[in-house]
């Protein structure tokens, strides 16, 4: 398993957290590239994002345990949110292949998925998350968006550090 996907208990959120994205969107690449806000949606004291955050932290155990090294099931890290930014992909819109080395994890949840929005690809497997849903993944994993067929196929996405501290398991 590459990813963990959680359904997100508060997704009526959703319509303010794309009001949230809409309204902070800093640029308007050309055409073919999404359109995004600043890195740092998080820090903004926005209520939604604030639950939204808070919620996605309590995954790091199960991301750590099921997708890093699930050999050691109690395996406890200290991670930290570093950064959150939206994104709005219309009709033809997407991202190529990339990853998000050195972060340790990464995350996407899925604000607004009508129906043509393209799948997201990691490690070339086709995922189709359904809003409302988060997909958590380690960083160095290569993933993409092609072929996005819908206006407004809306998503946050953010980057995980790790924290090294005494909590850390020996060798
Ligand atoms: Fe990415």
């Amino acid at each position: 398993m590459q990813c963990i996907v959680a359904p997100y208990p508060h997704k009526k959120d959703n319509d303010k957290l794309f009001k949230v994205i809409e309204k902070n969107i800093t640029n308007n690449l050309e055409r073919g590239n999404s359109s995004r806000t600043h890195w740092d949606l998080h820090k903004k004291g926005i209520k939604e994002i604030d639950k939204l955050m808070l919620w996605i932290s309590d995954h790091f155990d199960r991301a750590t345990n099921e997708l890093v090294i699930p050999y050691h099931r109690d395996a406890h890290y200290d991670f930290k949110i570093h950064s959150c930014w939206g994104m709005i992909y219309n009709k033809g819109e997407g991202v190529s292949l990339h990853n998000h080395f050195p972060y340790a994890l990464s995350f996407v949840y899925y604000v607004r998925m009508p129906k043509g929005a393209a799948p997201l690809t990691i490690s070339e497997t086709e995922i189709s998350p359904k809003e409302g849903e988060i997909v958590i993944f380690p960083s160095i994993l290569s993933h993409g968006v092609n072929d996005n067929q819908i206006k407004g196929r809306c998503c946050l996405a953010g980057n995980i550090l790790f924290l090294d501290t005494e909590s850390s398991p020996g060798g």
